[in-house]
């Protein structure tokens, strides 16, 4: 790491030193594997947005689930960040990402915080195991991340990618077709319900389980999640991924996707990249300042990871 780093490079640097460098692999969530899927929506969200995918024909998907550690071999038996990306192949021949966590709000709200977080929490690590000084001098100074930390201390293990519920936590900008404008954000529920492991089904549990049970639970049968997008009022925060918004707030399902089974090709698809800004004509980024800093990390992985470094 240099002076002269921008940050997305020094935030992946720092990524790199505190989950290791893993030649090939994604920078965070590295272990992961890609499935077949179609969704079907319902037409709700026609008068929101004109997006291609959004009302219409259903059109076909692919999804990503995910562990978040940028360590390929952290175990499945640990809890932690898990993640579903998905690539909605568009009738015009192009493509648009969604990408969910099952976190409610993010851990901060600007670059430089995830910056700061980040350099926390390799701080930490180099001080030695267990001791978490550095980040609570973070969330001391910071304390509008202190709710997502909670969060995620108090994760589960999950019986399965397809009983875990996940958000893409930034608001976007809805579009229809008379330039109405309306921030939403959106949540993926599973139609299995939410489901975590116990303790003595963590203890019988292989370290890496996730991807074979949910390819063996695809052969018995399709797994299904609906997308839900909140739709927030002019008064509600869109730059800050830490702030949920009041529950009263109007929901509506916008549709429903159906995985079926892995992809035929996983290396093909390993090496893709799913990108939070990747949107289509009727979906804006919103004054969140986090996504133009993810799509210039990710960038910064995705060079790496292809050059095999
Ligand atoms: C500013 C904060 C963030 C930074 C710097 C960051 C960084 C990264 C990086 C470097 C990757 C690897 C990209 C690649 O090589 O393709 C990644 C992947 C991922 N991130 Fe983030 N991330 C951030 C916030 C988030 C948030 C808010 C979410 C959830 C809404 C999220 C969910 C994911 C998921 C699911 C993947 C895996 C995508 C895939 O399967 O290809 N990240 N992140």
């Amino acid at each position: 790491m240099t002076a002269e780093s921008s940050l997305p490079v020094q935030v992946v640097d720092t990524m790199e030193h505190l989950d290791g460098r893993h030649a090939g692999y994604r920078r965070a969530h590295a272990r992961g594997a890609c499935f077949v899927a179609t969704f079907t929506p319902t037409g709700d969200a026609a008068k929101y947005t004109t997006a291609a995918h959004l009302s219409g024909e259903p059109v076909s998907a692919t999804v990503r689930f995910s562990n978040g550690s940028g360590n390929p071999a952290m175990p499945d038996t640990q809890p932690g960040g898990r993640g579903m990306a998905v690539k909605f192949a568009l009738p015009d021949g192009t493509a648009t990402d969604l990408i969910g966590v099952n976190l409610p709000r993010f851990l901060v709200a600007t670059p430089a915080q995830f910056l700061d977080l980040v350099r926390a929490l390799a701080a930490d690590k180099d001080a030695g195991k267990g001791d978490k000084a550095h980040l609570q001098g973070f969330l001391a100074a910071n304390p509008s991340s202190i709710p997502a930390f909670q969060a995620l201390g108090e994760m589960g293990v999950p019986a399965s990618f397809g009983t875990t519920a996940y958000a893409a936590l930034h608001a976007f900008m809805w579009v229809n077709a008379d330039g109405d404008r309306q921030a939403v954000r959106y949540r993926w529920a599973p139609s299995l319900g939410e489901q975590n492991l116990g303790p003595d089904e963590i203890a019988n549990e292989e370290e890496q389980f996730l991807i074979s049970e949910f390819a063996s639970r695809l052969g018995r049968g399709p797994v299904t999640f609906t997308l839900h997008a909140t739709l927030a009022d002019p008064s509600d925060p869109t730059h800050d991924a830490t702030q949920v918004w009041p529950a009263d707030r109007p929901e509506i399902a916008v549709g429903e996707l159906t995985v079926t089974g892995e992809v035929s090709d996983q290396d093909h698809w390993a090496a893709q990249i799913f990108d939070p800004t990747n949107l289509t004509p009727g979906i804006e980024l919103s004054d969140d300042p986090l996504p133009n800093l993810r799509n210039a990390a990710y960038s910064v992985s995705y060079d790496r990871r292809s050059k095999g470094e």
